[in-house]
């Protein structure tokens, strides 16, 4: 396979001194101290963290098994928040949260804590949740969020945090898949002006999903909403009748904290699990690092919890670095398109990282938006979940950054738990467009399809020494993990192609498999054609992505109907929304194309990539293999 950069990368870009001169690292020690002794590397990392027994050796490893801080024990919420309560963070600002109808609330690290142990010992005392059991969480983003999942940890019960967008049926998907013996939930979710009913899609959730037999209610509104007896628990009435003392759960560091769902190649989500000692290590580690936290910084991560980036750099790396988040539940176009750089004004906002969508997004609406608004407190910002062009690198480090703040572009997945790849803000020159360098005590390599090592060039992109928060495994399906991750090459493999340059840098171009990226989520094409044939109205499906302005890709699905069933004017709305209710709306398709086929090999296998080059206006590749070619330029005509 070959890849190559779209891009044409301009030249190197200094951060300015004033930010060098003050930054968290400085230097290239780091580099030299973990290229010298990685695990001695790794090991003055896990130092930063309160264990309640240290560690008998740092790393395990039986690829792909990683056993990182052998028999080390500690938890997870103590050392996000107790941990502070002996030093000048007892009464600092945890959370600051906003939501899109101006409501607010302010956590300090004393009233959070008090919150999450009385919730804690609601969970265990009152319901008998064990170390070990999953919860699934499905809020949107308010501090309750992160009061569960915190609360969660402090007992050693496995979070699975299912973003609020899902449906019905796919978090039900995942209450079977984990087999939860909980869930928590609010009554709402506030999202562009209306309020989705959450409680409404839990209760059909659970009418398949027999494993839950206790659900948590938070009410943000006075409405009567269902409620079985028995089985559902008013939040606030569970945290207010429990104790504000709690005696946490002792953790080993190989015991799952959470685990997350995400998509692959299949239709079916992959949970994938990430343990404690480890995971926490890079959390606070990387934090630390790339965002350069300080006390005085007030740090914006817009991601929901429900993503990864949520998990890591919302609510764990920022914690254990004891500093002051804030939380805005609300999108960046609502109510107007100046929203973000009117939070970070009022708040006086000093790190912001978003996504590249997003930033497409503010520069479509143009610069006279931020321009209206005092970004001055800004000196940090940083991108995730794609690739993010020049273009759009440039315009958020001129209009947002004021072109005084270095831009970390970071490179990392579900399963890396934290960031790979980027530079470091106050020691790396920027390359617009180009996520960076391995951090200290990271390597990766680009591969050829062999798995020779590239030296300069485009190739497939691994990880190639096992690292403290790589995800240990996939949730009951150990194989799957092995099969996807560990069998192409000896080393971890990413799925994403990328070109390392004569600096060293790497520029992520994108998933090589058939997995796509819209917006920053990641949406498997087979989970949009599985959904798309259960429609009633489907015989077959295929889905591919096409290049998209503001979302980076977006999905066409090819559609052929049953015998009987004939095009009509809503049908492709109508598909559409059967994927939007199956799945979430972020998996809806922007177009359907109705065909009387699909190119097919002999075999019967459908041919994706000719039918992704016809929706991208490219030139169509051998087509010599199919047993249909004439289907071809059918389907090029009813793309135009
Ligand atoms: O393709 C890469 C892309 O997002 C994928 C991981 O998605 P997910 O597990 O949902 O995690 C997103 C947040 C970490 C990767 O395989 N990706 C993520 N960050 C970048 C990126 N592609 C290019 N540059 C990035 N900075």
């Amino acid at each position: 396979m070959k890849i190559e950069s779209h891009y044409e990368l301009s030249d190197l870009i200094k951060p300015e001194e004033t930010f060098c001169k003050k930054a968290n690292i400085q230097n290239n020690d780091l580099y030299e101290k973990a290229n010298h002794n990685r695990l001695d590397f790794w090991e003055e990392q896990a130092n930063q963290l309160n264990w309640d027994q240290p560690w008998d050796s740092v790393l395990d490893w039986k690829k792909p098994n990683a056993k990182w801080f052998v028999n080390g024990k500690l938890n997870a919420a103590t050392n996000c928040l107790d941990r502070h309560l002996t030093t000048h963070r007892k009464h600092k600002t945890a959370i600051i949260w906003e939501s899109e109808t101006g409501q607010k609330q302010t956590l300090t690290y004393d009233q959070l804590h008090k919150k999450v142990c009385q919730l804690a010992n609601y969970l265990s005392q009152t319901l008998g949740i064990k170390k070990g059991d999953r919860i699934t969480l499905y809020m949107p983003l308010t501090p309750e969020l992160a009061i569960s999942v915190l609360a969660c940890a402090r007992i050693g019960a496995i979070h699975s945090v299912v973003f609020a967008g899902f449906s019905a049926n796919s978090l039900q998907d995942r209450l079977n898949d984990s087999e939860s013996k909980c869930i928590i939930t609010t009554d709402i979710a506030v999202r562009r002006g209306s309020e989705i009913n959450l409680k409404e899609i839990v209760d059909e959730a659970l009418e398949k999903a027999t494993s839950v037999k206790d659900v948590i209610i938070h009410k943000r509104t006075n409405k009567t909403i269902n409620w079985v007896s028995n089985r559902d628990h008013n939040f606030d009435e569970a945290i207010n009748q429990s104790s504000t003392t709690h005696k946490p759960e002792s953790m080993d560091s190989e015991d799952p904290l959470f685990i997350l769902y995400t998509s692959g190649t299949t239709g079916k989500p992959k949970g994938i699990i990430h343990t404690t000692g480890g995971y926490l290590t890079h959390a606070q580690y990387s934090t630390k690092v790339v965002f350069d936290i300080k006390d005085d910084d007030l740090y914006w991560c817009t991601a929901d919890i429900g993503w990864i980036t949520g998990h890591t750099y919302l609510v764990y790396g920022p914690l254990l670095n004891g500093a002051t988040v804030f939380m805005y539940e609300g999108t960046p176009d609502y109510p107007n398109a100046g929203i973000f750089w009117d939070l970070i004004e009022r708040y006086s906002i000093s790190i912001f990282y978003t996504a590249p969508t997003a930033i497409r997004a503010f520069m479509k609406s143009g610069e006279s938006i931020p321009k209206q608004y005092n970004l001055s407190s800004l000196r940090l910002l940083g991108s995730v979940g794609e690739p993010i062009n020049p273009e759009a690198w440039n315009w958020y480090y001129t209009h947002i950054g004021q072109k005084k703040c270095p831009i970390v572009d970071t490179w990392w997945q579900t399963e890396t738990g934290g960031i790979m790849i980027t530079t470091l803000p106050g020691l790396h020159d920027m390359k617009p467009g180009s996520a960076g360098k391995p951090l200290p005590g990271i390597q990766a390599q680009c591969l050829q399809d062999d798995g020779t090592t590239i030296h300069s060039g485009g190739g497939l992109l691994s990880l190639t020494e096992p690292w403290p928060s790589m995800a240990r495994g996939i949730w009951g399906d150990q194989e799957r993990f092995n099969e996807v991750y560990w069998s192409k090459f000896e080393t971890y493999f990413a799925g994403d192609g990328a070109v390392k340059d004569k600096d060293d840098y790497f520029t992520v171009i994108g998933r090589v498999d058939d997995v796509l990226n819209v917006a920053g989520h990641r949406i498997g094409t087979m989970e949009v054609e599985s959904s798309l044939v259960d429609c009633p109205k489907v015989a077959e499906a295929a889905v591919v992505g096409i290049e998209d302005t503001i979302k980076g890709q977006a999905i066409i699905a090819f559609v052929i109907l049953k015998e009987g069933i004939s095009e009509s004017a809503n049908l492709e709305q109508e598909l559409k929304q059967f994927v939007a209710t199956k799945i979430s709306p972020i998996a809806k398709p922007k177009t359907i194309i109705i065909t009387p086929d699909l190119p097919k090999t002999r075999s019967g296998k459908i041919m994706r990539r000719l039918l992704k080059q016809a929706a991208n206006n490219e030139t169509l590749g051998d087509t010599t293999s199919l047993a249909n070619p004439q289907i071809m330029e059918k389907i090029k005509q009813l793309i135009k």
